[in-house]
C-alpha cells in the first residue's frame, strides 16, 4: 500500500494563517514584528531562499528588511551591521544567511547576534539551552518544522525510535536535541547515522521515524526502510533532467517512488519540509517580538 503523503505546503499554510492573526493582534496594539535578513554575496540558492523568507514575512504582516552585502564585505563591517540590528527596536529577528564567504568567521558572526533575536537558533547560548532540554529557547527552523509536521499528522515521536541521517549543526544535531526533550513532542529514542556509519541500512531499518538530512539525492532506498515507518526527507538536491524545460529536477535524499511503497507516511520534495522551514522562521520572529514587547504578546501559541 502506498504511504500517506505529508504535505508541508498545507501544514505551513495552516501555521502562517495562525501567525497572521497573532500579527494582526500585535499590530492593533501598535507593535509590528520585525525581521532582518542579511545576505552576503550572490549565491543563487541563498538569494532565492532569502527572497522567499522576506516575501513570506511580508505576507503575514511582519516588517521585513533585507540587507544585501557584496561578497568581499569585510568581517568587521558585517559585525557592525549585526550590532546595529541588535540595538534596533524595530527588529526582533536577525537571520544571517549561511554559508558565508571563506574570509568571514561564521562562528564569530553567529556569536555576535543577540540570542534574544536569534531566529535561526544558531547562537551557542540557544544551542546550549536546547541541548539541556530547555523550552524557553529559540530553536532552529528546519528541525522544529519537522517536529510540527510529526505532531500535526498524528505521528508524535514519544516512545518511538527516531533515526536521523546527518549530523549538521543546522538540522541533524538540533533534530536529535528536539526529539530528546521531555514531552509529547519529544521523548524519542534517538540514533544518528552519518557519512562514517559503516552499515547505514542496519541503523535506518530500526527507525519508526526516519529523518534524512544529508544532501545526497536518493541516498535512502526502499530496502533501508522498515515497513510502516514515517519518513521525513529534508534534502533538497538538483539532478539533471534534460527532458524538462529547466534542465533539472529538485529531489530529496530519499528515493520517493520506492520508499512510498514501504513507509506509512512520507514527505515529498518539493512541498515537504522546505515550506515548514519558512513557516517556523516566521513563528520564531513573532514569538521573539512577543517576548521583547511582553505586554503586547496577546494570543501567543
Ligand atoms: N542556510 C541553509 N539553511 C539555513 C538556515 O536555516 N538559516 C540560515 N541562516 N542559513 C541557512
Amino acid at each position: 500500500m502506498s504511504a500517506e503523503i505529508i504535505s508541508g505546503t498545507a501544514i505551513a499554510k495552516e501555521i502562517r494563517e495562525e501567525l497572521k492573526y497573532r500579527v494582526l493582534e500585535m499590530r492593533s496594539d501598535g507593535a509590528v514584528p520585525g525581521l532582518a535578513t542579511v545576505l552576503v554575496g550572490a549565491n543563487p540558492a541563498s538569494q532565492l531562499y532569502v527572497g522567499m523568507k522576506n516575501k513570506a514575512a511580508k505576507e503575514i504582516g511582519i516588517h521585513s528588511r533585507q540587507i544585501d552585502l557584496p561578497q568581499d564585505v569585510p568581517e568587521e563591517e558585517l559585525l557592525g551591521i549585526v550590532e546595529g540590528l541588535n540595538a534596533d527596536p524595530e527588529i526582533h529577528g536577525i537571520l544571517v544567511q549561511l554559508p558565508l564567504p571563506d574570509h568571514i568567521d561564521e562562528d564569530r558572526v553567529l556569536l555576535a547576534i543577540d540570542p534574544a533575536k536569534d531566529v535561526d537558533g544558531f547562537h551557542p547560548r540557544n544551542v546550549g539551552a536546547l541541548s539541556i532540554g530547555r523550552r524557553d529557547v529559540m530553536t532552529p527552523c528546519t528541525p522544529t518544522g519537522v517536529i510540527e509536521m510529526l505532531m500535526r499528522t498524528g505521528n508524535a515521536p514519544r516512545g518511538k525510535h527516531a533515526v536521523i541521517v546527518g549530523r549538521s549543526n543546522i538540522v541533524g544535531k538540533p533534530m536529535a536535541a528536539l526529539l530528546l526533550r521531555k514531552g509529547e513532542d519529544g521523548d524519542a529514542t534517538v540514533s544518528i547515522a552519518h557519512s562514517r556509519t559503516p552499515d547505514m541500512g542496519a541503523i535506518t531499518r530500526q527507525a519508526d521515524i526516519l529523518i534524512v538530512a544529508v544532501g545526497i539525492a536518493g541516498l535512502v532506498t526502499a530496502d533501508m526502510v522498515k515497513p510502516g515507518a514515517v519518513v521525513i526527507d529534508v534534502g533538497i538536491n538538483r539532478v539533471d533532467a534534460p527532458d524538462t524545460e529547466r534542465g533539472y529536477r529538485v529531489v530529496g535524499d530519499v528515493d520517493f517512488e520506492g520508499v512510498k511503497e514501504v513507509a506509512s507516511a512520507i514527505t515529498p520534495v518539493p512541498g515537504g519540509v522546505g515550506p515548514m522551514t519558512i513557516a517556523l522562521l516566521l513563528k520564531n520572529t513573532v514569538d521573539s517580538a512577543g517576548r521583547l514587547a511582553p505586554d503586547r504578546n496577546r494570543g501567543a501559541m
